[in-house]
C-alpha cells in the first residue's frame, strides 16, 4: 500500500479517515484521495443508529453494506462507529424504552444484530461513545445518558460483552473526546475515564482500546502539554489497552481570518499533537475526522462553526481537494521527522 497509509504502516500505525456514502456518491476527488491515501475507513454515518435503524424492530443495512464493500474492494480496514451513542439517536427512539428490561432488550438486539452481521470484517468497534460527563455531577463522572438512566451502570459492561459475543474478532474500544488538553476540566474527564476503564477490566469486561477523539483547537493550543497527553496514554497502556486517535481534526475557530495564518496554525497543531501521541508505542491507529474542507461537519455544527462566518478549514485537504500544510505536517509526524 502506498500513500499516507503505507507510510504510517511502516511505523505500525493504521492510518485512515472517516468517509460517508454521500461523499462517495458526490465526489470522485474524495474517492480518489480515500483510495490512494487511506489504509482504513470509518463510515461517518452508516453505522450509527440513524443510519441503521428506521424503526424499533427494523434494520436497514444498505449504507453500511455499501461502505464495507467500498473499503474491502480497496483492502482497507473498517472501524465501526458506534454501537451505543446518545449523540445520534433516530427520532423514534425518544427517551428510549421506559423500563430497564425494554432498554436492555433493544440494546442487546441492536448490538447482537449489527456486530453479528459484520463479524470478522470490522477492525474495531467504538462500542460505547462518550460515556463520561463530569458536568452531570455524578460521583463516577459518568454521563447521564438514556442508557445509564434506564439500565444503570451495567449498560457499558453489557454492551462490550454483547459485542464480544457477536464478533470475537473485532477489537473493542471505548471512545471519548476532551481528554487531550492540560486543563482542569479535561483532567476531570481523564480521571473519570481511567476509573471507568479500571473498573471494567477488574470485572473482566472485554475492552481492548481507548479511542481518543482528538477534536483539537488551534486557537486553544497553548493549553496543550505533550507531557500531560503522553502521561495519560501511558496510564491507559499500563492497563493493557491500546490507544486509538479516532477523530482527529483541528478547528480554526478563533484564529484570524487570513487563510495562510489559519492553515499554518492548524498544521502546527496536527504536527505537535501527532509528535506527542506517536511517541507512545501504545498508539496504533490514527483516523482523521474529515479529509477535505469541502465536506466538513464543522460548518453544520453550532459548536465548531467560525464566529466570523468564514468557512472552516480544519482538514488536511482544501475545498478544491489540494493538500494543505496540515497534510505535510501529518506526513512529517508519521515519518518521525
Ligand atoms: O440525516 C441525514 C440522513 O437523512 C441522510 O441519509 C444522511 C446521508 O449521509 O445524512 C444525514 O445527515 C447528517 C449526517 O451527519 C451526514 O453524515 C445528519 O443529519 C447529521 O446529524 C450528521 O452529523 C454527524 C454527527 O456526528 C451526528 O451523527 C456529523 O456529520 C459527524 O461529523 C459527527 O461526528 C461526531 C462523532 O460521531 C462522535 N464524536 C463527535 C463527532 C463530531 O460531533
Amino acid at each position: 500500500r502506498g500513500g499516507m497509509g503505507g507510510l504510517a504502516a511502516q511505523r505500525g500505525i493504521l492510518f485512515g479517515a472517516t468517509l460517508t456514502q454521500g461523499q462517495v456518491v458526490e465526489s470522485a476527488e474524495m474517492v480518489r484521495i480515500a483510495t490512494e491515501e487511506m489504509a482504513m475507513l470509518v463510515p461517518g454515518f452508516e453505522f450509527k443508529w440513524p443510519g441503521l435503524r428506521p424503526g424499533p424492530w427494523e434494520f436497514d443495512f444498505t449504507g453500511a453494506d455499501a461502505m464495507l464493500t467500498f473499503a474491502e474492494a480497496r483492502q482497507q480496514a473498517v472501524r465501526g462507529h458506534a454501537l451505543v451513542w446518545h449523540g445520534a439517536l433516530p427520532g423514534w427512539f425518544g427517551d428510549g424504552p421506559a423500563d430497564a428490561m425494554g432498554m436492555r432488550t433493544l440494546l442487546r438486539h441492536h448490538i447482537t444484530t449489527v456486530a453479528g452481521r459484520y463479524a470478522g470484517r470490522i477492525h474495531s468497534w467504538d462500542v460505547v461513545n462518550e460515556p463520561v460527563e463530569p458536568w452531570d455531577n455524578r460521583p463516577d463522572g459518568l454521563r447521564d445518558s438514556p442508557f445509564l438512566r434506564r439500565m444503570g451502570l451495567d449498560y457499558i459492561d453489557l454492551a462490550f460483552r454483547w459485542a464480544a459475543e457477536a464478533d470475537p474478532t473485532a477489537r473493542l474500544a471505548l471512545n471519548e473526546y476532551g481528554v487531550e488538553m492540560a486543563t482542569p476540566e479535561q483532567d476531570a474527564r481523564r480521571t473519570a475515564l481511567l476509573k471507568l476503564l479500571e473498573g471494567m477490566l477488574r470485572r473482566g469486561v472485554p475492552v481492548h482500546a481507548l479511542g481518543i477523539q482528538a477534536h483539537l483547537s488551534a486557537a486553544a493550543w497553548r493549553d496543550f502539554d505533550p507531557a500531560v497527553l503522553r502521561g495519560f496514554i501511558r496510564r491507559v497502556a499500563a492497563l493493557g489497552l491500546e490507544c486509538y486517535v479516532t477523530e482527529l481534526d483541528v478547528t480554526d475557530r478563533g484564529l484570524p481570518p487570513e487563510v495562510a495564518v489559519r492553515d499554518a496554525a492548524v498544521a502546527h497543531t496536527y504536527r505537535t499533537f501527532l509528535d506527542a501521541a506517536l511517541a507512545e508505542p501504545s498508539v496504533t491507529l490514527v483516523a482523521l475526522w474529515g479529509i477535505s474542507d469541502r465536506f466538513t461537519w464543522m460548518n453544520d455544527s453550532r459548536f465548531a462553526r467560525r464566529e466570523d462566518g468564514l468557512p472552516t478549514r480544519p482538514h488536511p485537504f482544501d475545498p478544491a481537494f489540494q493538500p494543505k500544510p496540515a497534510w505535510g505536517a501529518i506526513g512529517d509526524a508519521l515519518r518521525g521527522a
